[in-house]
């Protein structure tokens, strides 16, 4: 039995991090029209890399929670066939919980892109104009290697793949308010099961045969409980 994953903002919610669409989330402080677009970076790149510059120092306070730790439960004792990870978020609460076959759909705040020469690298602290290339040393051209509204998200063809060999996919955290993530649930071969764990109903939570109203934390460790018994 072939697992995917996705998660969304809410696995990290009881870690410390702000959902998106909750009350008090991202998008209600901030218009994501001014921080989270090709436009805006073009417009004013400093509005924009404060933004994410916030975002990547708020990981120093904040810790993976029990679902995070479920997930890598999950992926090292699963036996009877593969296991993927697909994650809309760009916190690094999986990393550190130690995932391993783990895809960022949405890109990483700990890694900078370069628009001199392309590659995309490890990166700690503010990024500034003053910002060099850990690749090429051009300095003031790097932005942050994540998946801004209107861009293509990253490891599609993979993700495809796998959503094609699915026999259980499992939703968790995630409003199912942005595509393509979104529609992974519609993908998937006729024989798969679909479980959503989140409290609310998610936009999609008719496309899944099950949906486990709690939070993360409590309903993630008794569903791996059940998978692994
Ligand atoms: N446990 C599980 N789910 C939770 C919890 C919790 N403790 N707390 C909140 N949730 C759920 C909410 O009910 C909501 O459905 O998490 C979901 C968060 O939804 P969003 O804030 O829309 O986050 P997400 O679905 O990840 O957003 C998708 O939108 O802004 C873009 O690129 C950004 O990756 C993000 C994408």
């Amino acid at each position: 039995m072939n697992i995917v994953v996705l998660t969304g903002a809410g696995i990290s919610a009881e870690s410390g991090l702000a959902t998106f669409r909750d009350l008090g989330g991202i998008w209600s402080q901030v218009n994501l029209e001014e921080v989270a677009t090709p436009e805006a970076f073009a417009a004013d790149p400093e509005r924009v890399q404060s933004f994410y510059n916030a975002r990547r120092a708020q990981l120093h306070e904040v810790e993976p929670n029990a679902a995070h730790h479920a997930l890598v439960r999950l992926e090292r004792e699963w036996r009877k066939g593969s296991f993927l990870l697909v994650t809309q978020n760009v916190d690094d609460l999986h990393d550190r919980a130690g995932s391993q076959a783990l895809l960022h759909m949405h890109g990483e705040l700990r890694r900078v892109r370069c628009l001199a020469c392309g590659t995309d690298d490890r990166w700690e602290g503010p990024v500034t104009s003053e910002s060099a290339c850990p690749s090429c040393r051009t300095q003031g051209r790097l932005r942050p290697h994540v998946v801004w509204f209107g861009e293509t998200p990253l490891h599609m063809e993979q993700i495809e793949a796998a959503l094609e060999g699915c026999d259980l996919f499992i939703a968790i955290g995630t409003s199912a308010q942005v595509w393509p993530a979104a529609g992974f649930v519609r993908m998937l071969p006729r024989r798969a099961w679909g479980i959503e764990i989140n409290p609310e109903r998610s936009a999609m939570a008719s496309s899944f045969a099950e949906g486990r109203r709690g939070p993360a934390t409590r309903e993630l460790p008794l569903l791996v409980e059940e998978l692994l018994a």
